[in-house]
């Protein structure tokens, strides 16, 4: 690299280090443990936030993985600083096993889930309501777009997404405004769907969310079959990492955590201390996958909260990966609505 090249490499990482605050970075960095030489898989790498504290922390390398084929875009100005201790890979992590096929043994893996600022942020993106733009939602730019999804799914259907993946108790009657309104014309924005909702929703109270909030939750998750996506990738990850390596999950709403924490139960020692010699090892009667690093979900302290608000519903669950063979991936006991969405992006 020249020296010029090097100067504008480290003033855009300066940057980058700057614009983004991950959530729950110290606590990440804690349950992973990164030590040198490990190699560490950041299965969600964004903004490379995490990316950037693990490279920070110890002499070791770090694979970033997006779907978002912007965010490694975005980031190749500041990776070279990194040279090959970091390299960025576009795929999905529920299938990071294939990705990673040709790759190094990781021994770590962290996964942050859920959009990134820069994906909120952006109107052409067509993630939120508060930002006029195509009605798209796609974090991997292909596949079925939220448009595509409002203008043909059948009432019904609509009405599960909203309820299942939105937990919005209005669903039904929402679902029907959205049927009646792409009658008269398609709905291709994001200010249209939201004018949609808001139409049909009583007026809102200082401090109350927007009544858009939880429809644009939901068809993020069902354009991105994100509950789908992070059951194949925690049981993807146990395949992957060999005796020792960690497992770090940050999680953002309860619906993400329900499948986290069920994964975890399923797969460690069934009760906790004190529990009989005898009782079964896991719930059905095999070896532990893994030991927990906390027993309980780690979530932010009042000084973070304070700097970042964003991190009140954060909550990070951690697993340390034993010798024992990993599970079949079985997706039941999940906690996984039973909704089938045909043509979501991968
Ligand atoms: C919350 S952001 C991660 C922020 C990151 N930890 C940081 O510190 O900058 C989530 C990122 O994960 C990506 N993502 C979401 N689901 C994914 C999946 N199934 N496979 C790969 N990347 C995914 C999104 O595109 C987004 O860039």
């Amino acid at each position: 690299m020249t020296p010029e090249a090097r100067a504008a490499a480290d003033a855009a990482l300066a940057a980058a280090g700057a614009d983004h605050i991950p959530v729950l970075c110290d606590e990440v960095l804690d349950a992973l443990a990164p030590c040198d030489g490990d190699v560490i898989l950041d299965g969600t790498f964004g903004a490379g936030g995490y990316s950037r504290a693990i490279l920070a922390a110890a002499d070791c390398r770090v694979i970033g993985l997006d779907r978002d084929p912007d965010a490694l875009a975005e980031a190749a100005v500041w990776t070279p600083v990194y040279q090959d201790r970091l390299s960025l890979k576009q795929g999905t992590f529920g299938m990071m096993d294939d990705v990673m096929k040709d790759g190094p043994d990781v021994t770590g893996i962290v996964l942050d889930i859920g959009v990134s600022s820069m994906q909120l942020d952006r109107p052409r993106r067509g993630f939120s309501f508060l930002r006029d733009g195509p009605l798209d939602m796609r974090m991997a730019q292909s596949g079925v777009s939220a448009a595509e999804l409002v203008n043909a799914a059948d009432e019904s259907v609509l009405a599960d997404i909203f309820f299942q993946y939105g937990e919005e108790r209005r669903s039904r009657a929402l679902a029907r405004a959205v049927v009646d309104a792409r009658a008269a014309a398609p709905i291709e924005t994001t200010g249209a769907l939201a004018a949609i909702i808001e139409g049909v929703s009583p007026s809102k109270r200082p401090g109350q969310a927007h009544p858009a909030t939880r429809v644009f939750q939901a068809l993020r998750i069902a354009v991105n079959d994100e509950l789908g996506e992070l059951a194949r990738g925690l049981a993807a990850a146990e395949r992957m990492l060999g005796d020792g390596g960690r497992l770090v999950v940050v999680t953002f709403h309860s619906l993400e955590d329900r499948v986290v924490k069920r994964f975890f139960q399923q797969r460690s020692k069934h009760g906790g201390a004190g529990v009989s010699r005898y009782a079964p090892d896991t719930q059905d009667g095999t070896a532990p996958s893994f030991d927990m690093i906390s027993r309980k979900a780690v979530t932010a302290g009042e000084e973070e909260l304070t700097r970042n608000p964003r991190a009140r519903s954060a909550k990070l669950r951690a697993g340390r990966r034993t010798a024992a063979p990993a599970h079949p991936p079985v997706m039941t006991g999940l906690g996984l609505p039973g909704l089938v969405i045909s043509g979501s992006s991968r």
